[in-house]
């Protein structure tokens, strides 16, 4: 292959090894039945279209469906000297069927037919998670449910606040798990539109119909300009900022998880399938699976930084440095439904302390709010009434004592508007329960919700 003195020692290493960097076959076997799924359509409009006969078009489909029978059962054999999944399934084509496989081909290029095979496989891949997260939504919704009469510290500053129902703390994941389903049905809804027809990069001269594939394919239009079909990849960037955003949700209350259970707080048992033990520390129960999520954000987070980066400033139109787009996005895919799968489970199984956490809201003077409100509404201003109940939580503080355990006489030590009415205002149920407008946390906003959510 080279004339040069070292040729013969280095050229076939060299070009077996370039053969391996480049070929994608390693890693989007998963694009297998898409890409049979685009090209039985593509064929099928060929044959419509007159650009090549019926009977061929026929040929071609039954190839490819025995081709898709092999690849679900495992039993196709993949070459990396065919570099990838395109070449791959077309190359079996013709072994399987002869020379009129070559016409697959015709009017379309690897690079239209990327683009379709991946919007196939995310499109479809989408629809699972949708599910996934239904399913976690219906276990926050579950919790709530069920534990709608425990009080639990609500935080600013993880420092105890004012006291909150469990169930409103759970119903605020369920919010964001409800925004992260509508982000997916939105970038779903925007790249749902059939690129075949691109071509290499200009469109083709053959008479094709790119609607009617796209109506077998089940897209909702055809992309519009063939310079951008074969090298627009914002869906993927889209869905990487949507797995992030979840992520991110994911490792928030992964992190409430984790607090939850240690000794410390003590307001949950998860479930022992859920957890593992210490090699040394006999006593050890770790809540690895809300670790591991929270590990795992960070590794989505790095796929949606590599594809942007993966994209910026890429000339128009196909660009090899596309073909790094896989690795990422399947990445994210995995590792996005493993989360959502096991965090449903985990949600609905886990055992809530309510006694431990009702004693900690009754901590930290979480009521002294509602102190300072009683005073607003007997005519002193908010300011003002801040500062009474400033100083008498400074006394609360020196001499032991919880806001709800002060005697009339000394809540009457910083202000005499206070009377023997103010132990209505500051038990825990009193303070939850007084803030009663839609989004608060009484008893009976929480179940407004709840109804809300299930006629929905
Ligand atoms: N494996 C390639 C990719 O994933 C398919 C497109 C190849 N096109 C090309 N002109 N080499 O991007």
């Amino acid at each position: 292959m080279s004339s040069k003195l070292w040729g013969g020692r280095f050229t076939q290493p060299t070009d077996k090894f370039v053969e391996e960097f480049t070929a994608s076959i390693g890693f989007e076997q998963r694009l297998g039945r898409y890409d049979i799924q685009g090209s039985k359509a593509h064929a099928e409009m060929l044959g419509r279209q007159e650009i090549i006969t019926t009977a061929e078009a026929e040929q071609i489909i039954s190839g490819l469906d025995d081709i898709l029978n092999d690849i679900e059962a495992d039993k196709l054999e993949f070459s990396v000297a065919l570099e990838d999944i395109h070449m791959n399934v077309e190359a079996r084509l013709i072994e399987r069927i002869g020379a009129v496989g070559g016409k697959l081909h015709t009017g379309r290029s690897r690079n239209d037919q990327v683009a379709v095979d991946i919007r196939l496989y995310l499109r479809d891949e989408i629809d699972t998670i949708l599910s996934y997260l239904k399913k976690l939504e219906s276990s926050l919704i579950q919790q709530a449910e069920i534990h709608l009469d425990v009080i639990m510290p609500g935080y600013t500053h993880l420092q105890t606040a004012q006291p909150v129902l469990y169930s409103h703390h759970m119903l605020a994941y369920r919010e964001m798990i409800a925004r992260d389903c509508s982000r997916l049905r939105d970038l779903r809804v925007r790249f749902n539109q059939m690129p075949l027809g691109a071509g290499a990069l200009a469109g083709t001269p053959f008479p094709i119909d790119r609607e009617w594939v796209a109506e077998q394919l089940g897209f909702d239009s055809v992309t519009r300009n063939s310079l951008d079909s074969v090298s627009d990849r914002d869906f993927a960037i889209e869905f990487c900022s949507f797995a992030g955003i979840l992520m991110m949700h994911l490792s928030r209350l992964s992190e409430e998880l984790i607090l939850w259970s240690s000794a410390d707080f003590d307001f949950i048992e998860l479930s022992d399938s859920f957890c593992t033990g210490s090699s040394i520390m006999p006593q050890k129960k770790n809540p690895d699976v809300p670790e591991l999520v929270r590990g795992k954000t960070g590794r989505v987070y790095g796929n949606l930084i590599s594809l942007l980066t993966l994209m910026k400033s890429l000339p128009l139109a196909y660009n090899k440095d596309m073909q790094e787009d896989k690795e990422p996005l399947f990445d994210t895919i995995d590792t996005v439904k493993g989360s959502l799968k096991i965090f449903a489970d985990m949600i609905a199984e886990m055992k809530v302390k309510g006694d431990n956490m009702r004693v900690a809201a009754a901590r930290g003077f979480s009521t002294a709010t509602d102190v300072a409100d009683y005073c607003v509404r007997k005519g002193l201003p908010f300011r003002q009434a801040h500062e009474v109940v400033g100083k008498t939580v400074r006394y609360c503080v020196e001499n032991g004592k919880e806001i709800p355990e002060l005697s009339l006489a000394e809540f009457q030590i910083f202000s005499d508007l206070i009377e023997a009415d103010i132990y209505d205002y500051v038990t825990l149920e009193a303070s939850v329960n007084a803030r009663k407008a839609t989004g608060g946390t009484s008893r009976e906003a929480v179940k407004r919700e709840l109804n809300r959510l299930k006629s929905s």
